[in-house]
C-alpha cells in the first residue's frame, strides 16, 4: 500500500509501525506529499520507506496534478492507498481509478463535521462525544462506507487542542487496525456498505 500526506505525517506514522509487525497484512511501499516541506516525509525517509513529492503547485491544474499522482501510484503497483492528513480535494475520475481501494482518516465521527475544524464545531454544538473515523473514499467530501470509528468524550473545559489530542490517540489505534481489516480481506465493500467476510 501506499500512503498520501501533506503535513506532520503522525498517522502515517501509526501505519508504518503496524506495518513492521510481520503478522500486519500490508506493506507499506511509498509515502506520497503534494507538500515538498511536510514534515512527514523526513520520518519516512527515517523509517526507510520510499518518499516522493508531487508538488501540486507545481502543475497548471488539478487535472494535470492528479494525472501526476495517478502515474506514480500505479507505477507502484499497489493493492491500497490510505490518505493521512492528505490536504487536498481530490476529483471523482482519480477517486474511481481507486475505487473500493482508498481509504482516509477523519477527525469525526462521520457523517457528523464533514470537512475542517472539527474539534471547533463538537465544541461550539455542546457534543459530549466526539472521535474519529475510517472510510472508504468516495467522490463526496468524507464520505463513503465507514470501516471503524472511535468515540472519546468531550470534557469540561476542552479545547479545540485538547480534544484534538485525545481524539489523535484513538486515529493512531483505529487507523492500523481499520486498514488491517480491509488488506486481509476479513472485511469487503459491497456498494456504500461495509460487510464482513464469513
Ligand atoms: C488527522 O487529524 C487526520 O484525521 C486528518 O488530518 C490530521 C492529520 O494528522 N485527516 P497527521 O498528519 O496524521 O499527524
Amino acid at each position: 500500500m501506499g500512503v498520501l500526506i501533506s503535513g506532520r505525517g503522525s498517522n502515517m506514522m501509526a501505519l508504518i509501525a503496524a506495518a513492521r509487525h510481520p503478522a500486519y497484512p500490508a506493506d507499506i511501499v511509498c509515502v506520497v506529499s503534494n507538500r515538498p516541506e511536510a514534515e512527514g516525509l523526513k520520518l519516512a525517509a527515517a523509517a526507510g520507506i520510499a518518499t516522493k513529492v508531487i508538488d501540486h503547485e507545481a502543475y497548471a491544474s488539478r487535472a494535470a496534478f492528479e494525472a501526476a499522482l495517478n502515474q506514480y501510484l500505479q507505477s507502484q503497483r499497489l493493492d491500497f492507498i490510505a490518505c493521512a492528513g492528505f490536504m487536498r480535494v481530490m476529483s471523482p475520475a482519480l477517486i474511481k481509478a481507486w475505487r473500493d481501494r482508498m481509504i482516509n482518516i477523519h477527525p469525526s465521527l462521520l457523517p457528523a463535521y464533514r470537512g475542517l475544524h472539527t474539534h471547533e464545531r463538537a465544541l461550539a454544538d455542546g457534543a459530549k462525544q466526539h472521535g474519529c473515523t475510517v472510510h472508504i473514499v468516495r467522490p463526496e467530501l468524507d464520505s463513503g462506507p465507514i470501516i471503524a470509528q472511535a468515540k472519546v468524550p468531550v470534557l469540561p473545559g476542552d479545547t479545540a487542542e485538547s480534544l484534538a489530542a485525545r481524539v489523535l490517540v484513538e486515529e493512531h489505534r483505529l487507523y492500523p487496525q481499520a486498514l488491517a481489516l480491509l488488506a486481509s480481506g476479513r472485511i469487503r465493500i459491497e456498494g456504500d456498505q461495509v460487510k464482513t467476510s464469513s
